[in-house]
């Protein structure tokens, strides 16, 4: 199996819109679904909760869908992905918008960097990852970036027939979206909340429970 860092570099390079919302008919869809989602979730939380808005971390952030709607509400916006396609690109963007408070990197020059966010946001990544030992080796290095607070996704439907029969397909017998890389892997919600338990990260808020939008808003246990 092709590692997960070679598979989004090759979805990055053949159709990176496409793979980051198999779901948005159009460019235009495609971004008014990142400033709906910072919009409708993360604006009323980081007023809710009187949380830090100096750094926030987009993890896994593509293309900046997210990014940029953040960069309208933190001073500084660090944009992380595993693919340097998708980087490259994000950084294109961001300078053909004018965002000058964004900034984006791979993975592993930001696993070496000294930062603190006060806020972590990671949507639409996990969820595509089909080991849960690289999730939770993930999460446990991302806790240590935490200053404050976090909003990870997970698709949290019970698992169904359906969905065992096309993990065993292979790929050239499924639909595009179905394929390895870009499939959804449900999670129990069980196992998601007793990781967070296990890195001392307390859950305050749960959004869309038991469904494919799954989101956890958590804070740092001192
Ligand atoms: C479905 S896209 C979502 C992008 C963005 N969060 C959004 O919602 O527009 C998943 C992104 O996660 C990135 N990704 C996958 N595995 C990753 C990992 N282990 N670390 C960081 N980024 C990862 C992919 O390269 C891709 O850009």
């Amino acid at each position: 199996m092709q590692k997960m860092g070679e598979i989004w570099e090759r979805f990055a390079r053949e159709d990176a819109r496409y793979y980051i919302a198999t779901n948005a008919p159009s460019e235009e869809t495609f971004w008014e679904q990142g400033e709906k989602n910072v919009e409708q979730f993360v604006a009323p939380l980081t007023q809710n909760y009187g949380m830090g808005t100096a750094v926030v971390v987009d993890f896994g952030c593509g293309i900046g869908r997210h990014s940029f709607p953040l960069a309208r509400i933190f001073a500084q916006v660090v944009g992380v992905d595993v693919s340097p396609t998708m980087v490259h690109r994000a950084r294109e963007m961001a300078q053909a918008r004018g965002v000058a408070n964004a900034r984006f990197v791979t993975l592993g020059s930001f696993f070496s960097e000294e930062l603190l966010a006060d806020f972590v946001y990671c949507a639409h990544v996990f969820q595509h990852i089909e080991s849960w030992a690289e999730i939770e080796d993930l999460l446990r290095n991302l806790r240590k970036k935490m200053r404050g607070y976090g909003y990870f996704h997970f698709d949290t439907r019970p698992p169904s027939l359906l969905q065992r029969v096309r993990l065993a397909l292979p790929d050239w017998a499924l639909p595009r979206s179905y394929r390895r890389g870009i499939r959804r892997i449900r999670r129990s919600p069980e196992e998601v909340r007793q990781l967070f338990q296990e890195i001392r990260l307390e859950i305050l808020e749960e959004h869309q429970p038991s469904s494919e939008y799954h989101f956890f808003f958590v804070r740092e246990m001192k």
